[in-house]
């Protein structure tokens, strides 16, 4: 080959080298181009899922604050009501406390002033028999002025009963039935201290066995009404229940042969379970009998013959 053929084909070669590296670099370019357009696109998506996936989040989110919110405020509201229903209902409470003391207060002012005491009256409720119980007794006393009271349990009523027939100026006397050597010397001293010795008598009868309705119950000593004939008021606030189931129910059944057939009886605690199955048994075992409810903070029932 010429020295001109090799020039020739050098500077082909050339031109062809040149060529391709043109068209390479071109290819590389837009290749490159391309690459970082596909990761723009990709960077692009990928912001926008992460930006709807915040949204919905954020969307969530609130809904559950605000479910929490309307759940919060309901239960918020539920418990005001709940604690507007417990005041109200301790306010109730409250005032029925106040209005049971001011009652009790009024019969105790009662008692005071028609009895005329010369020393102050026996601590009364509780065990006690409660003032406004105290102010029918002493009421049927000064009305009915009987000659022989006899009560089972002694206490403040034994007091009462003094005062009140001292007060109707009669014979009239008291025989208190008490089991519990203690409460007997406890109640001779009330009667002492109040100047009643010559009206009320404290009779230690201690409980004994009687048969009555084919069981036994406990119940005072009945030797201890023996010499009494008639017997025209009886008030029944003893032996306590926790001597026995239907303690009080002998009451009824040992005295009805003394009782005067104009007679009152007097069932204190009255609207307890015991007394009014006391009641029931009365009725079917001592009737007719004419009941009377009254009603005083431990319920008081007065009894009386057909
Ligand atoms: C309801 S209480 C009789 C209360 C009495 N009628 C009066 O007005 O005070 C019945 C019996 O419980 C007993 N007793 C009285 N006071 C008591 C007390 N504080 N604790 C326990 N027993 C008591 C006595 O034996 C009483 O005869």
């Amino acid at each position: 080959m010429s020295g001109t053929a090799w020039l020739v084909t050098i500077g082909l070669l050339q031109i062809v080298l040149l060529g391709a590296l043109i068209v390479g670099g071109g290819l590389l370019w837009r290749w490159s181009e391309r690459a970082a357009h596909e990761r723009d696109v990709r960077a692009r998506k990928e912001r926008r899922e992460l930006a709807t996936s915040m949204a919905e989040d954020r969307r969530e989110w609130k809904q559950r604050m605000n479910r929490a919110a309307a759940s919060g405020a309901r239960t918020a509201l539920a418990e005001a009501r709940e604690s507007d229903a417990r005041a109200g209902s301790v306010r109730d409470i409250v005032r029925r406390g106040e209005l049971r003391n001011y009652h009790q207060l009024e019969a105790l002012m009662a008692l005071y002033t028609l009895l005329q005491p010369t020393a102050p009256l026996p601590q009364m409720r509780r065990y006690a028999l409660s003032p406004d119980a105290g102010w029918v007794l002493v009421d049927e006393i000064l009305q009915g002025e009987p000659k022989i009271v006899v009560e089972c349990g002694s206490g403040a009523s034994t007091i009462l009963i003094g005062l009140a027939l001292r007060q109707v100026g009669s014979d009239g006397r008291v025989i208190a039935l008490e089991h519990d050597p203690t409460f007997a010397a406890r109640t001779r001293e009330e009667v002492e201290r109040l100047g009643l010795g010559e009206v009320a008598e404290v009779a230690h009868a201690p409980l004994s066995p009687q048969w009555l309705r084919g069981r036994s119950f406990e119940w005072y000593d009945p030797r201890a009404v023996e010499g009494i004939e008639s017997i025209d008021l009886i008030l029944v606030d003893g032996p306590p229940r926790s001597t026995g189931e239907l303690a009080r129910y002998p009451a009824l059944p040992m005295l009805a042969d003394k009782w005067a057939l104009d007679g009152t009886l007097l069932l204190d605690d009255a609207d307890r379970e015991d007394e009014t199955r006391i009641r029931e048994l009365w009725e079917a075992d001592c009737g007719p009998l004419a009941m009377d409810h009254v009603r005083s903070e431990k319920g008081l029932l007065v009894v009386r013959r057909r």
